[in-house]
């Protein structure tokens, strides 16, 4: 199959006319052509996917709606988001007690000590939604001992104290016993508490002390309005549970499927490195229960027997090998095979055609090329029926070739300029090798929480997707879901608090792709001009680290006209120094010295309203990988450019602001102590190492962008017309749009757009849909016909099958 034909031609006379068109407040113009009879390659149905990372309290906290945090009291030695209200009348108490555990797994319980009355609360995950005339199943394992024989009486409250609703446990005795309430909520907040309390003396534990809506989506457990928000998507395929937890930092904290599975009170919480305990509530069945349920394909990703700081023994690599041979059983094997029959036993007889697994995440090097043909002949020989995936990782190793892998994962997080001169990368890719699973991908940088402009990055990218899915034929955003009390990553696809969600544009623009997706590509033109691009020219500076320890002293900035406007002084302490990442940052002879080889760890000083400046300071390599960053114009924590010095495995420097920019070989020494200067104007940088300068960019322009991007399909279903045209330039592209090989009449369109009034619009629980698509109906004049594309959007118009067209 050959790939379909795209091609922009950069036209100096539309250019010209682009540039007079700003001048003059003229509409810039491009024009379109889509071959409307030349049928391409079939686009892939597995296209459009989702990724569910158990990430920023996605599943406890999130799509999993226990309501209760710490139900089972195993987050630590104290009783974490367990509260002692209210005692009267003596010394009551409330501890963690290990002394008879629940089972094997859940160790601790919650001693309560009563001595007169007394209350204890949970408020959840900031706040349990109670629903007026919803029911709720309340669940706690109870014993008593030293004579307690009182009721316990269970309430649900508003967060002004209303009781919601209420129930009452009778008969604790002295062996754990479990008791269940139905409660019915005679009214609702979204920030209600569970209180239990009672009155008395003596003592009774508490385990799994758990509240769940009754409702759930289609009864399978889950928070019913965030399931409908993945179903929005129409994901064709879902890849669970992670990423980096896959990896874990290490082994004892990484995702193992099987202590995922079974019953619910003997699933061990876990200390997730997104920094929280994961219940294991949302396991491995629930998630192929979900794939299920969203008629998508269920893609695991399992650990290769490497985390990000171990990696397993080849002579112990048959334990890794057994774990992915049963994790395949558990999904498709027959009920009579060992775990095939613990599927069922846990409810689901029939297979879950489990159709692709992961081999490790974001691994590379020579640990990953010897593990994976381990997992895989194993996986091929018992389950050819799966397809096996391999990994690109971060530093852009070879994947491994022996055996093939059916398909290979790429990530990208870069700036919205960066997606879009991606747009284009695979239409020259090798058609030969494996096919590409678009993994993870998303604008991190210079998006604020998810903006239009990210969305419009994306949206470029994928057109490039979706022209070339004879070769890339998955994809997925990521990350999917954040609670908004607990982000660990930005920006995330949907984010909610206990009651509300709201999709960033980026959400919408995965929804227009996945909806109007098409069956077969048809060969597009584009001339566009190109868009000039407003990059950051202010911001704060910073020293940083990547997998390496390195030291840093006399750090100064200057105006141009040498006002100081700062000089570091680490005599005693490095305070003043906003540290970001998993750093260890020391001082020592008066140097600020970053101990740990870990990724992307920095340190930054100043305002964020500096704008011209010279930045001097020296700096001394103590170890690992790489050698310096050194930060400029940074605007937020993730929004930043930086001169990378010793980069890439300490092969070359060169600066990065979303893209890598002016790449020079390069390489840093270990104890030796360096010059660096950077003079910073506006967008131009010169960098000067030991005197020598080394780059003389503007980091901006550097790379201009285009400013339209499409793609072009038919719907088999109706024959429509499905075009997606991206403009990325910050005004109206009047463009004429020449659809060959048909002989139109007149007839209308339908064209959906995303846009708004500035790239910078983001969406909010209180106006959720700022930034969503709108759709309009269009009359064509024919086959040739002008149409104008704001500003910063996407367009799909969808044209009715033509009289005369294939
Ligand atoms: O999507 C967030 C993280 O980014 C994933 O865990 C990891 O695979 C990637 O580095």
């Amino acid at each position: 199959m050959t790939p379909s034909k795209h091609k922009y031609s950069f036209n100096a006379i539309l250019l010209a006319s682009f540039c007079t068109a700003f001048v003059q407040g003229a509409l810039a113009q491009a024009s379109l052509t889509v071959d409307a009879d030349k049928l391409g390659h079939p686009i892939s149905p597995a296209l459009w996917g989702i990724f569910f990372e158990d990430i920023n309290l996605s599943a406890d906290g999130g799509i999993y709606p226990e309501l209760v945090r710490n139900r089972s009291f195993e987050d630590s030695d104290k009783p974490e988001f367990w509260t002692l209200s209210d005692t009267q009348g003596g010394q009551s108490t409330i501890a963690i007690d290990s002394s008879k555990p629940l089972n094997p797994y859940n160790r601790r319980s919650l001693r309560v000590v009563v001595d007169g009355s007394i209350a204890i609360e949970n408020e959840g995950y900031w706040g349990m939604n109670i629903v007026k005339g919803d029911t709720y199943a309340f669940k706690l394992a109870g014993r008593a001992g030293n004579g307690f024989s009182a009721p316990l009486t269970v309430r649900l409250l508003s967060a002004r104290g209303d009781e919601l609703a209420r129930g009452e446990v009778k008969g604790l005795g002295g062996e754990w016993r479990y008791f269940t309430l139905r409660l019915t909520a005679v009214a609702g907040d979204p920030k209600a508490h569970l209180q239990i309390s009672a009155a008395g003396k003596g003592e009774f534990f508490l385990d799994m002390v758990s509240l769940m809506p009754e409702k759930t989506w289609h009864n399978h457990g889950l928070r019913t309005d965030l399931a409908e928000s993945l179903d929005g998507l129409r994901p064709s395929f879902v890849r669970f549970p992670g990423g980096c937890w896959v990896e874990g930092d290490d082994f004892a904290h990484m995702n193992h499927w099987k202590r995922t599975i079974g019953s619910i009170d003997a699933r061990e919480p876990l200390w997730n490195i997104w920094g929280y305990y994961a219940t294991h509530g949302l396991g491995f069945h629930e998630y192929l229960q979900l794939c299920e349920d969203l008629h998508a394909a269920p893609l695991f990703c399992i650990n290769v027997g490497m985390s990000h700081h171990e990696t397993v023994p080849v002579s112990r690599m048959g334990e890794w090998v057994q774990d992915a041979l049963d994790a395949a059983e558990y999904a498709n094997g027959p009920t009579n095979s060992l775990w095939g029959g613990v599927r069922a036993k846990a409810g689901h007889p029939g297979s879950f055609n489990l159709k692709y697994m992961e081999i490790g995440n974001e691994n590379g090097g020579p640990d990953y090329i010897e593990r994976w043909p381990l997992l895989v002949n194993a996986l091929r020989q018992q389950h050819p029926e799966i397809q096996l995936i391999a990994n690109t990782d971060l530093r852009g190793r070879p994947y491994p070739k022996k055996p093939a892998p059916d398909l290979v994962d790429e990530h990208y997080y870069e700036s919205p300029e960066s997606f879009m001169h991606r747009a284009d990368q695979y239409d020259h890719y090798d058609r030969r090798g494996p096919k590409i699973f678009v993994g993870e991908y998303a604008v991190t940088q210079h998006c604020g929480k998810g903006n239009l402009r990210a969305a419009i990055g994306e949206a470029a990218f994928m057109t490039g997707l979706e022209r070339n899915s004879d070769i890339v034929v998955m994809a997925s955003y990521a990350p999917l879901l954040v609670n908004l009390n607990h982000r660990a990553w930005n920006p995330d696809l949907i984010n909610f608090d206990s009651a509300r969600w709201y999709g960033l544009p980026s959400y919408y623009v995965q929804q227009m792709f996945s909806q109007n997706r098409g069956d077969v590509v048809l060969p597009v033109s584009v001339d566009s001009p190109m868009a000039p691009v407003k990059g950051s020219d202010a911001g704060m500076i910073g020293v940083g680290t990547w997998n390496t320890k390195s030291e840093f002293k006399d750090v100064k900035v200057t105006t141009p006209d040498g006002k100081v406007l700062f000089a570091s002084d680490f005599s005693n302490n490095s305070d003043g120094w906003k540290k970001l990442g998993d750093g260890d940052w020391t001082v020592q002879d008066g140097a600020m010295r970053q101990n740990a080889e870990r990724e992307f760890v920095r340190a930054l000083a100043g305002e964020r309203s500096w704008t011209d400046y010279t930045v001097t300071l020296k700096a001394r390599k103590i170890g690992g990988k790489e050698g310096f960053l050194i930060l400029f114009h940074v605007a937020d924590d993730e929004d930043r450019v930086w001169w990378n010095i010793g980069g890439w495995g300490n092969t070359q420097d060169a600066l990065e602001s979303g893209g890598t920019i002016d790449p020079k070989p390069g390489e840093i020494e270990t104890g030796r102590w360096y010059d660096i200067r950077l003079d910073v104007r506006g967008q131009r940088a010169k960098c000067f190492l030991d005197g020598k300068l080394i780059h003389d960019v503007d980091y901006e322009n550097a790379r201009p962008v285009k400013a339209l991007y499409a793609v072009a399909s038919r719907e088999d279903r109706n024959g429509d017309l499905i075009l997606k045209v991206v403009n990325a330039s910050a005004d109206p592209i009047e463009t004429a749009i020449h659809l060959k090989g048909t002989t139109t009449p007149a007839r209308s369109a339908q064209a959906v757009v995303l846009s708004s009034d500035s790239p910078s619009d983001e969406n909010s629980l209180e106006a959720p849909e700022k930034v969503s698509p709108k759709t309009q109906t269009l009359s064509l004049s024919g086959p040739d016909f002008q149409h104008t594309f704001p500003g910063n959007s996407l367009t799909v118009l969808r044209i009715g099958k033509p009289n005369g067209s294939p």
